[in-house]
């Protein structure tokens, strides 16, 4: 094996040896379970003035933007450079899939949890029934509605995935600002304050009062689409619309000296230039670029056979 060889970790020469990995790319780096507040690492996020200026224009109107553009244009990182710019705490995350329901995103009430405890503590008279409270766990929407002060940040990541209905069901709540425990406002008068558990949290809680959730502030909701659906007009016409542009040339270098360092850039213009047509006939992501700016400045041999394929592969379609 020579020198430049260095970079092959796998060769499939069923040679057992001790990997030695060299470091991640800083966009695969992972914080130790339980050693954050919840606020991710902050990577880089560059956005132009025309599009930051359409993000200004939905906190001034308090109203959802809605983030379309092609993938790895930056749509999901959008809602973490907003929270981070403006101080907004760690993004309250809910991923729209297929089965995905407005309920879900609201609160979740563990009910064969609480009577289990409640057979329990009957059995073994253990002291009264457990506080509803504690089975009761606001979603990342039903989090973002709590009243405060300053707003929370929410992503609702990929709306597109979503029924049919969906869009229709969360205009409801954000017309309102607001939504109903129906556990928690059938409980009698003097029950009428519960504290309920919150999102992203394993132990903060929040005070409801006869099961109403209103916010204060309407949150900062940022809401991403890849186009799959179309959405009501009546859903369009409450949100504020910001398209991404694909990044071009200039922006795709900045973009990438903002996460690997200006040096990153050396020899690297023939990859700019691949990336660039090969996104012309189809589908490619930033990430991906950086990918490939990550391997080669790792000493990878880009020119093996099919490695560069296999980075910059154009997305969509049968694989
Ligand atoms: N404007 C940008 N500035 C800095 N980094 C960017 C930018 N756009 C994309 N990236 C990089 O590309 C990655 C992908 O971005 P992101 O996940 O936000 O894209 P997306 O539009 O949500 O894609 P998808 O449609 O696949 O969900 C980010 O983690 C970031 O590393
Ligand atoms: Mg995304």
């Amino acid at each position: 094996m020579t020198e430049n060889d260095a970079w092959r970790l796998f060769r499939g020469d069923r040679t057992p040896r001790q990997a030695v990995l060299p470091p991640a790319p800083p966009w695969r780096q992972f914080a130790p379970a339980g050693g954050t507040d919840g606020i991710r690492r902050e990577r880089p996020y560059l956005i132009g003035r025309a599009q930051a200026d359409v993000v200004s224009a939905a906190l001034h109107l308090r109203r959802p933007l809605l983030v379309t553009g092609h993938p790895g244009t930056g749509k999901s990182s959008l809602a973490h450079a907003i929270a981070h710019e403006l101080s907004l705490g760690p993004v309250l995350q809910w991923a729209v899939n297929s089965r995905s329901v407005l309920k879900e995103a609201l609160y979740d009430y563990d009910a064969i949890g609480r009577l289990r405890e409640t057979h329990l503590r009957q059995e073994q008279h253990t002291g009264p029934e457990p506080d509803i409270g504690t089975y009761i766990r606001l979603g990342p929407l039903g989090t973002a509605l709590v009243p405060r002060d300053v707003p929370r940040v929410l992503l609702v990541d990929e709306l597109d995935k979503g029924d049919v209905d969906l869009p229709n069901d969360l205009l409801m709540v954000f017309e309102e600002g607001e939504f109903e425990i129906p556990e928690l406002s059938r409980l009698p008068e003097d029950r009428s304050e519960v504290e309920v558990l919150l999102h992203g949290t394993d132990s903060g809680r929040v005070g409801v009062t006869r099961g109403l959730v209103r916010c204060r502030e309407f949150p900062v909701v940022v809401i991403t689409s890849n186009g799959e659906r179309d959405f009501p007009p009546a859903f369009l016409r409450r949100c504020v619309r910001l398209a991404l542009p694909d990044p071009d040339q200039q922006q795709l270098r900045s973009i990438v000296a903002a996460h690997l360092g200006e040096d990153a850039l050396t020899g690297m213009d023939d990859l700019l230039q691949t990336f660039i047509d090969e996104r012309a006939h189809g589908e490619l992501a930033t990430d991906q670029l950086l990918n490939a700016v990550f391997l080669r400045k790792g000493g990878v041999n880009l020119d093996a056979e099919g490695l560069l394929q296999a980075v910059l592969h154009r997305l969509g379609g049968a694989v």
